[in-house]
């Protein structure tokens, strides 16, 4: 399906075997996706720019890095440099939100600004024209395994349609609790990048865990 893309969540994948586990996905999929935290912003720390600059040296695959920090304009300079290729930011840790996106639109990287549950569509009014992409958390942030939030699914479509009704090319990334069975409610409602981990990783054979979510959408 042309429209949708699979990102694997390496939070999920062995990090003792990092490059192993991102090889084993890379025939199937353009992009991984990449969770930074931080300690603070979420309560876990994972890993940081050094781990996207190995991989890149590695792999393929393109890298979706997810900042889960507090002010991540600091650490933008190190993602951009380490090569990442999207990089999306909270739109509840940034004191200056547009100047973090023009910084990672300036690095020639794809920008996305991403919402909590929590924080309401209506906080992309300023600066939809702004991203390549909205990055919709479809459980809080911090943790792999948690379980999807059903109320996500209205907010997918409310911005869909600020997207829309702006004629904006910008799309809509999913992440939290995707399987084979949300990922169909997210697509309907707009969402066209799904970021899953627990889906993927712990299965033996990776490649059927995304042919099964891609296939999700066809039933
Ligand atoms: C959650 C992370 C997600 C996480 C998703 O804080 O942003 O990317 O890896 O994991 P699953 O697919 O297991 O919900
Ligand atoms: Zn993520």
């Amino acid at each position: 399906n042309g429209s949708m893309k699979i990102l694997p969540s390496i939070l999920s994948a062995d990090f003792a075997h990092l490059a192993d586990e991102v090889r084993d996905v890379e025939k199937d999929v353009e992009f991984i996706h990449v969770d930074v935290m931080d300690g603070q912003f979420v309560p876990n720390i994972t890993m940081g720019a050094n781990v996207v600059k190995a991989l890149k040296k590695e792999t393929k695959v393109a890298q979706d890095v997810h900042l889960m920090v507090t002010e991540p304009i600091h650490l933008l300079p190190s993602f951009i440099e380490a090569g990442a290729d999207m990089i999306s930011v909270h739109s509840e840790a940034c004191t200056h939100l547009h100047r973090a996106i023009q910084m990672i639109k300036d690095g020639g990287v794809k920008a996305g600004v991403v919402l909590n549950p929590s924080t309401p569509a209506s906080a992309l009014q300023a600066i939809i024209r702004d991203v390549d992409y909205v990055l919709i958390m479809t459980v809080d942030p911090g943790f792999g395994g948690q379980r999807f939030l059903p109320t996500m699914i209205d907010k997918i479509k409310a911005v869909r349609v600020l997207i829309d009704s702006l004629n904006l090319p910008v799309q809509i990334e999913v992440d939290g609790g995707i399987d084979a069975e949300t990922l169909p409610l997210c697509f309907n409602a707009g969402a066209s990048l799904f970021v899953a981990g627990s889906a993927i990783f712990p299965f033996d054979d990776r490649h059927a865990a995304i042919e099964k979510l891609s296939q999700s959408v066809l039933k």
